[in-house]
């Protein structure tokens, strides 16, 4: 992509609205546009980091074993009528009646729908396990938006839902999710801490929410520092391998973590050495839930078992925030220039910065770099445009991308270029060729662990 052609207004001044880094951030890179209190255009640069973040979630969810389809954003609200929650969910769900009278609402989730849709379907615990997903839009008339896409009204989530004939069966689909958000944020160069959250109205001890550490996270969280220092790495999982999911669970949940509402501070001291205990802020980015037949036995989602016998099905929920998470990466990676991308979610391989456009030699060498670059897959961002080099500099610092291949006459005389890593700021001359396959390694790599 060529700047002069792409769409990327970025803003020179602060925007007074923004209170937190990556709300600034997405407004100056041209990421987003409010268009109402919590409701954002993504434009294209946002949208890029959006799709890459969602194709990592339904890769890492389709490794799982789990279904993807699409469910649509209004539901009618007979359906939450049949589980109770149409009364029960209050001023957050938006309400409206179509032409004909009809009551109907923006889903805020799916629980009742693909509910609905199971029943219909499924008699048989022949056809279970079972586990559905899609990642749709929500709407929750959420009191008080802010912080731009990490606390919106209408927001980008995957929800899935497990369906299995026993207890057991269901917390091994529990289990399965946990596996894989864990793979899903380390992919986005994320650590997401599993930590003990509230069961709610429904109780139980089967709910984790993932936290993102940041200072402006809303939510309190306390954790046995041990936890930061686990990484999920590059490991060979077998989703179907009730032992080592149980084990991993294990491994990233036996340490005290857990979020203000289910924090027991006599525990945390009987827990944790004293210079291990952290207090600290983060941002929830999923939350998984196992919560047995609430809904399958009001809405009668029955199937038949080996004895004959029809038994309410047992279910899970697991979210993950796909939009809010391009402003949680941000608020983990930036410095005071901009955003630093991880190479799992960058909208750009690379930069190309040609310094003096209308030189005949650096335009064809920018050129040239640019071509390998798009032959090889890779999909970099070539500043073309007649400013000064410090504008450029700037605008890539901005946007974030992690590499930046910077090409000008007087580099090309001794045939280098020069590449920079945006993370660290450090460079280095080479020919241009070499260039190229670096960014190839880089992202080879990147791929090829995946
Ligand atoms: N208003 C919102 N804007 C953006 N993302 C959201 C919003 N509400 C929830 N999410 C994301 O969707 C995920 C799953 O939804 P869930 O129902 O667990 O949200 P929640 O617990 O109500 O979130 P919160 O406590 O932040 O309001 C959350 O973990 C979060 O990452
Ligand atoms: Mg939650």
């Amino acid at each position: 992509m060529r700047l002069s052609r792409y769409f990327l207004p970025v803003l020179k001044e602060t925007p007074a609205e923004a209170q937190i880094v990556s709300h600034r951030y997405m407004l100056r890179a041209g990421m987003i546009k409010q268009q109402a209190a919590g409701i954002y255009s993504w434009l294209p640069l946002g949208y890029k980091v959006l799709k890459r973040i969602e194709e990592i979630v339904h890769e890492e969810q389709i490794r799982a074993g789990h279904i993807p389809m699409l469910m649509p954003t209004l539901q009618p609200a007979d359906l939450w009528r049949e589980s109770g929650r149409y009364d029960a969910y209050g001023p957050e769900m938006l309400r409206f009646k179509d032409r004909h009278d009809r009551e109907m609402l923006y889903g805020p989730t799916n629980e009742e729908m693909i509910t609905d849709i199971f029943r219909t379907y499924v008699q048989s615990y022949k056809d279970l396990p079972l586990t559905l997903y899609h990642i749709q839009w929500k709407f929750r008339d959420e009191m008080r938006p802010r912080f731009g896409v990490m606390r919106g009204r209408e927001f980008y989530m995957k929800d899935g839902y497990n369906f299995d004939l026993t207890k057991e069966d269901a917390l091994h689909a529990y289990n399965r999710h946990l596996v894989s958000y864990l793979r899903t944020y380390e992919r986005m160069g994320l650590q997401a801490i599993p930590m003990r959250a509230d069961g709610g109205p429904i109780g139980g001890d089967y709910t984790h929410e993932f936290l993102v550490l940041a200072e402006t996270g809303e939510s309190e969280v306390f954790y046995d520092s041990a936890i930061t220092e686990l990484r999920f790495g590059n490991r060979d999982i077998d989703y179907d391998d009730v032992a080592q999911c149980q084990a991993i669970l294990e491994e990233f949940t036996s340490r005290y973590a857990r979020t203000d509402e289910t924090h027991d501070e006599t525990l945390f001291h009987q827990q944790v050495p004293e210079e291990r205990r952290r207090r600290a802020r983060g941002i929830e980015v999923g939350q998984i839930f196992y919560f047995g037949t609430k809904y399958s036995e009001p809405m009668g989602a029955m199937v038949v078992n080996d004895k004959g016998e029809r038994v309410p099905v047992h279910m899970g929920s697991h979210g993950i925030g796909v939009s809010r998470l391009v402003g949680a990466i941000i608020e983990a990676s930036h410095d005071d220039k901009g955003i630093i991308w991880p190479e799992g979610v960058t909208p750009f391989h690379c930069g190309i910065v040609n310094l003096k456009t209308g030189d005949a030699e650096a335009d064809a060498a920018c050129d040239a770099i640019h071509d390998s670059l798009v032959a090889l897959g890779l999909d970099p961002l070539y500043d073309d445009r007649d400013e000064r080099a410090g504008a450029k500099f700037a605008t890539m610092d901005l946007i974030g991308l992690p590499w930046r291949i910077t090409v000008g006459p007087r580099g090309l005389k001794n045939g280098v270029v020069e590449l920079t890593c945006r993370r660290t700021g450090e460079s280095q001359e080479l020919p241009p060729e070499k260039a190229v396959e670096r960014i190839a390694q880089i992202y080879g790599k990147a791929l090829a662990e995946a």
